[in-house]
């Protein structure tokens, strides 16, 4: 590691006009103020939508170290960044996850979030749970993965875990201290598409008993073969999100929600009586391109313009920060992704982008013909 690494960051001078500076503006005039951080690509579950049974990760010394991804933090940062939201894998892989979170923390974002599927949050180390630890650290606010609301459905689904794991997490997570958990819900047709009803009554029952948990029905992406034939993507299995807000909306009057991020890809809806709120991510349907404020890094320290971007727009930076690069180097890098960004990624339901092999920038390109799953570029 160099000295550079070791060394503690001074914040970025913003009143200095610099590379190091100037907003992360794309060709189409989108600013991007959001970043999703991959710090790992493992994970203890193997969903059949995400990856395969026998999926095989990198050496845990190609991730990021704490450092490292301080530094990249910092300088994305100074380019106008201000939400993060960690991601894996599952982020609570890494040991070193809250010493992560702190110095994250201490960036200065203004919103630090973390994707995760729920499963470790409960677990304890000195009497103390890894929810409380995440809170304690900085943590803002947490999405947890759930696709089944039956024990053995969540099983076929997920491979791994439990159902009662999450719902220990979830419950860790409300005792330490977290609100307005979210909760992604993949949605396939045929799989559990008969569970939206029962998934918008627990987000009214979490309102009602003062646990509000928002429940955001995703629809189902391709991205890559996971070896499992009930799940792998078929334009069939999309859910629209249209039809689910229908189908909700049919038994419980909803309406849009008004607090709406401008750039959120989730549309929100709460229900007319008060009680809870949901969300549909209509990745499939409807294009949120236009008004798109994102940008990944993946754990191997690539950054990913977007989740349907092409091999050619990843752009590696481990590399560079391991032989010494400048900050300005590394913001050179971030510009460079959000130049090559285009207008819209095609994710046309009957000609669908299916991302590549992750031989581009997974060292040795071991897994060349299973394609990029979300646990490699991030949620
Ligand atoms: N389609 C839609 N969502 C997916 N996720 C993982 N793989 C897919 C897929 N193929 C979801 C996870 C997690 C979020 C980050 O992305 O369930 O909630
Ligand atoms: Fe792990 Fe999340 Fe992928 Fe499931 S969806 S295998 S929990 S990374």
């Amino acid at each position: 590691m160099t000295d550079q690494l070791n060394t503690p960051r001074l914040p970025i001078d913003t009143t200095k006009n610099s590379i190091l500076t100037e907003p992360l503006v794309d060709s189409f005039g989108r600013k991007h103020t959001d970043m999703r951080f991959s710090i790992t690509e493992r994970c203890n579950f193997r969903c059949t939508y995400c990856m395969r049974e026998d999926q095989r990760f990198n050496p845990s010394s190609l991730d990021l170290t704490p450092d490292e991804i301080l530094r990249i933090a910092s300088i994305a940062h100074g380019l106008g960044i201000r939400a993060v939201r960690i991601t894996g894998g599952e982020p609570l892989m890494r040991k070193d996850v809250v010493s992560i979170v702190k110095k994250l923390k201490n960036v200065g974002f203004d919103e630090l979030t973390m994707t995760t599927n729920a499963s470790l949050l409960s677990h304890t180390s000195r009497g103390v749970t890894m929810a409380q630890n995440l809170k304690d650290a900085g943590l803002d606010r947490l999405n947890v993965s759930c696709d089944s609301l039956n024990p053995e459905r969540f099983k076929k689904i997920r491979r791994r875990g439990t159902l009662q794991g999450v719902t220990n997490g979830l419950q860790a997570a409300y005792e330490a201290g977290f609100e307005e958990i979210k909760m992604n819900v993949v949605v396939i047709r045929g799989i559990n598409d008969d569970e939206i009803l029962d998934f918008a009554q627990f987000a009214r029952m979490s309102s009602i008993l003062g646990r509000e948990c928002i429940v955001r029905f995703i629809e189902h992406m391709p991205l890559g073969e996971t070896g499992d034939e009930q799940t792998s993507w078929t334009p069939d299995k999309v859910v629209p999100a249209e039809e689910i807000v229908n189908l909700i909306d049919s038994k419980w009057p909803i309406k849009i929600a008004n607090h709406q991020g401008d750039h959120a890809p989730a549309s929100r809806w709460s229900f007319d009586d008060g009680f809870g709120e949901i969300g549909v991510i209509p990745t499939m349907t409807n294009r949120f391109c236009g008004d798109c404020n994102r940008l990944r890094v993946t754990s191997d320290g690539t950054v990913v313009s977007c989740l349907f971007s092409p091999k050619e727009a990843r752009f590696r930076l481990r590399d560079k920060l391991r032989t010494g690069c400048t900050d300005e180097e590394i913001a050179q890098v971030f510009h460079g992704a959000v130049t090559s960004k285009k207008a819209a990624q095609n994710r046309n339901l009957d000609e669908p982008t299916i991302l590549e092999s992750p031989g581009a920038y997974i060292e040795g390109g071991s897994r060349g013909a299973q394609g990029t799953t979300m646990s490699q570029i991030g949620g």
